[in-house]
């Protein structure tokens, strides 16, 4: 099976890409936000379903406060009032979440229209997609060029390469946001799912989902997830931190040996199909989120009302807010230098 490119429709005159493999993994995706509108990976039976949340037309996407599927920039997750300080200049960022500035503002990489090309090699079929970013686009100081490479090999990986430059010091969080639903089946939740991640810490939110800059033990919290466990055996548990984020939505630091780049952050099974996922990343920190912001007002593919929990995100990332907290891993990218990072989601059948 090939590559296929073409345009989608006259008014979003854009092409849309698909890459398959050769266990029948195939994806689908738009210039539009770099979205991965599709997913289809095979269960233990070997059928296939599609395991991403998302709309069945294109338009649909041009109101997508949820942000399936789409790439996110240029800062992932939320900046404290939009604001941060550089070499003593403060910026001020649009605000979009509150008086918080979330997921790179009001026109981030999700709404923004890239310019892909498609790539091949021996074991993969893959996309770059490229885009330039203006100098105070957003509020963000320096101009910048960044390219997200999408690979889907024949190892089952979809294989994510963040590589970006900036003429002026600057701050870069890129991250992608899909919403899995490892069953197949978005008319219901995730509940059910078995999680596990590799982090013995995480950072604490306030009420506004900013980080309270502690780094804190997650032992003896219905967050410690380094045993595999349903993501909903303790989901409405009483505690301070389920409360704020109504579920989780919170950022684990991944734990890695200093001499590891590439560290496993995450692993999903659906117990039903027998669908694995696999999250691999060389970004310290991971958002686990369960959709807990859908209410059902968004009518998803094939009609069906995504309603709270029936997706979950794990987002790899540098930790929220870090611009303004000295303790958190910096995201000041300097001209002159490259930044990059990379993220795998592993897919399998057990
Ligand atoms: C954040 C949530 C936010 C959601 C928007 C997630 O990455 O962690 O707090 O509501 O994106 O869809």
């Amino acid at each position: 099976m090939g590559l296929k490119t073409g345009t989608v429709t006259e008014k979003f005159a854009m092409k849309e890409f698909v890459l398959t493999n050769d266990n029948g993994i195939r994806m689908r995706i738009s210039e539009y936000g770099g979205i991965v509108r599709e997913i289809h990976v095979p269960d233990r039976q070997g059928v296939s379903e599609d395991i991403v949340l998302g709309f069945d037309s294109i338009e649909a996407y041009e109101h997508n406060p949820a942000y399936f599927g789409a790439l996110i920039g240029r800062f992932g997750n939320r900046i404290a009032k939009g604001k941060f300080e550089l070499d003593g200049v403060t910026s001020e960022l649009a605000t979009n979440d509150g008086s918080n500035h979330l997921h790179g503002g009001l026109k981030g990489f999700d709404r923004v229209l890239w310019d892909g090309e498609s790539i091949s090699g021996e074991d993969f079929q893959g996309i770059v997609l490229r885009y330039r970013s203006e100098d105070g686009d957003e509020g963000y100081p320096g101009a910048l060029d960044i390219s997200v490479t999408y690979r889907l090999t024949n190892g089952n990986q979809w294989i994510i390469d963040y590589l970006a430059s900036s003429d002026r010091p600057t701050i870069l969080n890129p991250t992608q946001h899909s919403y899995f639903n490892l069953s197949g089946k978005a008319d219901s939740s995730i509940l059910d799912h078995q999680i596990q991640i590799n982090a013995s810490h995480y950072t604490p939110v306030d009420a506004n989902l900013i980080p309270t800059g502690k780094i804190a033990p997650l032992d003896g919290t219905p967050l410690d997830f380094r045993t595999p466990e349903s993501i909903g055996a303790r989901i409405d548990a009483q505690h301070t931190q389920l409360e704020r984020g109504n579920g989780y939505d919170h950022n684990f630091v991944i734990k890695r040996d200093a001499t590891e780049e590439l560290a496993s952050a995450a692993e999903v099974f659906e117990p039903n199909s027998g669908r694995l996922l696999e999250v691999i990343t060389t970004s310290p920190g991971v958002q686990f989120y369960t959709g807990n912001f859908l209410d059902g007002s968004l009518e998803g593919k094939s009609g069906v009302a995504y309603g709270p929990r029936s997706g979950f995100c794990l987002e790899t990332q540098l930790f929220p807010d870090s611009p303004n907290q000295v303790n958190f891993p910096s995201a000041r990218l300097n001209p002159g230098e490259k930044f990059k990072s990379t993220t795998i989601y592993r897919f399998s059948a057990r």
